[in-house]
Parts: C-alpha cells; sequence; structure tokens
C-alpha cells in the first residue's frame, strides 16, 4: 500500500463582500510558509455571499481563463507546493456558477458547479451543469461539494462509488445542521470531509447573514478530527492516512459498499 498520509486543512475566515482584492491579500497572505498538501477555503472566499441581484454577481464574478484572482492562486499553489480548494463566483460564458476549484501550482485540475442551490442562491446563480467527479492527486481521490450539497446524500455517496477518499466542502453555511451531518455523510460513505466554512456576517441590502464557523474534518468512522470555534479565525492543518478510507468494512462481515443493494433503492436515478 502506498503512503498515503496527508496534510490536509482549512483556513476559516470572514470574506467583505465585494473586496475581491482585498480578500485575496488575505488568504496569500494567511497560507504563504503553510506546510501542507491540500487547503480548503469557504465558499465564494472571494466576492462574499449574499448578492443583492444577478447584476451585483455579474460586476464580481470572474472567467477563470482571465482572473487575476486564480493566477494568484495558481501562484501561491506554486510557491508554497500545495493544492487549494476554493469557493469561486465562475463566470462562464453568460452563465454564472458557485463553483469549487480544484487548483495545483499549474492551473484548475477540476471545477465542480454546485448542483443544489440554497435559497435565494437561483436568484442570481446558475445551478450546476456538470457530474459530480473525483480527482487523483498523487494517488489520493478528491472530491468536491458546495455547501448546501451537505443536505443531499446522494452527492457525497456518488462521491464515495467513484473512489472518493476525502471531500472537500467550501460552505457558506447558515443553518445549523451541516456539520453533524456531515459526520454521517463520511461514516455512511467511510471517507473523510473538510468543511471550510466562513465567520462573520453578510449585511446587504436582502438582510442579514450570519455564518457559523465551525469548519471542521472528520473521518471515516464518523469521528471528529478537528472543528474550529463559530467566530473566530483559524487556520487548522493535520495529518490523515487516507487509506482509512479504502477500507470500507465496519465488521469482518459488514461493507459499506458491497452490502448496499441498489437494485432495491426505488426513486433514485428515476427508477
Ligand atoms: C449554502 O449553501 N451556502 C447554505
Amino acid at each position: 500500500m502506498p503512503n498515503l498520509s496527508r496534510k490536509v486543512g482549512f483556513y476559516q475566515f470572514a470574506p467583505e463582500f465585494g473586496a475581491v482584492s482585498a480578500n485575496l491579500s488575505r488568504v496569500v497572505t494567511a497560507l504563504n510558509g503553510v506546510d501542507a498538501d491540500i487547503i480548503v477555503l469557504p465558499e465564494l472566499a472571494f466576492t462574499g455571499y449574499y448578492f443583492q441581484d444577478r447584476n451585483e454577481l455579474v460586476a464580481l464574478a470572474e472567467d477563470p481563463a482571465t482572473s487575476p484572482t486564480l493566477s494568484a492562486l495558481v501562484q501561491l499553489c506554486r510557491e508554497n507546493s500545495f493544492h487549494l480548494v476554493t469557493g469561486f463566483a465562475e463566470k462562464s460564458g453568460d452563465k454564472i456558477f458557485n463553483s469549487a476549484l480544484l487548483i495545483n501550482g499549474e492551473g484548475i485540475l477540476q471545477t465542480y458547479r454546485k448542483l443544489h442551490l440554497f435559497n435565494s442562491e437561483s436568484e442570481y446563480f446558475d445551478p450546476g451543469d456538470r457530474p459530480l467527479q473525483v480527482s487523483d492527486i498523487g494517488g489520493i481521490q478528491i472530491g468536491l461539494m458546495v455547501c448546501y450539497d451537505w443536505a443531499f446524500p446522494e452527492a457525497a455517496r456518488s462521491l464515495a462509488l467513484q473512489g472518493a477518499d476525502l471531500i472537500c466542502h467550501p460552505s457558506n453555511l447558515v443553518l445549523p445542521w451541516c456539520q453533524q451531518a456531515m459526520l454521517t455523510r463520511c461514516m455512511e460513505n467511510g471517507l473523510f470531509a473538510v468543511t471550510a466554512n466562513r465567520i462573520g456576517s453578510d449585511s446587504r441590502p436582502r438582510g442579514t447573514l450570519n455564518f457559523t464557523g465551525q469548519s471542521q474534518i472528520a473521518g471515516p468512522t464518523g469521528a471528529l478530527i478537528h472543528r474550529s470555534s463559530t467566530t473566530e479565525e483559524a487556520l487548522f492543518i493535520t495529518t490523515i492516512n487516507l487509506a482509512q478510507a479504502r477500507d470500507k468494512s465496519i465488521t469482518p462481515l459488514s461493507d459499506l459498499f458491497s452490502d448496499r443493494r441498489p437494485e432495491f433503492y426505488l426513486r433514485l436515478n428515476n427508477n
């Protein structure tokens, strides 16, 4: 078995709404010099979250092909030899997606476009238009989800069945259930997850949203490896052995994958 120990973690902070370059500087300052393999940032880490309308989003979203933010993040990855997973307001033609980007020092390795838009997001974002997928980085399999995807067990299951060892999960959580639910997502799929949530609030024309922090790393038995506070900025990195995600047995005779009976799961996949 190859060595599957990796240093993974998150940076929990409070992006300032609309201040893309200030948020970028903050991330670069916080992460430069950090020894890690994969660092996860919150959903919409550079624009902020609570858009007034589509026009406001159009003005702040970026096409990764021409984005100075993306270029700076790629450079940050290159100089520090780590991977980043970040939330990103992604412009693509006349569409705008609430995306998660998996980046290394050469560019984007995977773009995931949020499938399950939350609350007013569907008024200004386009819904994700690509299947969930996993990316191999140095022998470990990475799946991406964004925030409210946690409430759809099919998302994590799809990634798990594709071989994900680790789900990276940029978030801007406002409801109190996700962090506990992600322990179950990890247990039922026998994998790790890093949920990077933001702190602080967005006070905007539509109202004020308070974000719940408590970014966390969870492991295959549903173990909580680390959870940050609800209010404090936090950079947390730890070593996990992703080989643990390759063993789906929960007793010598019980296995989370081979015990499945999908032919009886009516109404999944429209059957
Ligand atoms: C969320 O999906 N940002 C709650």
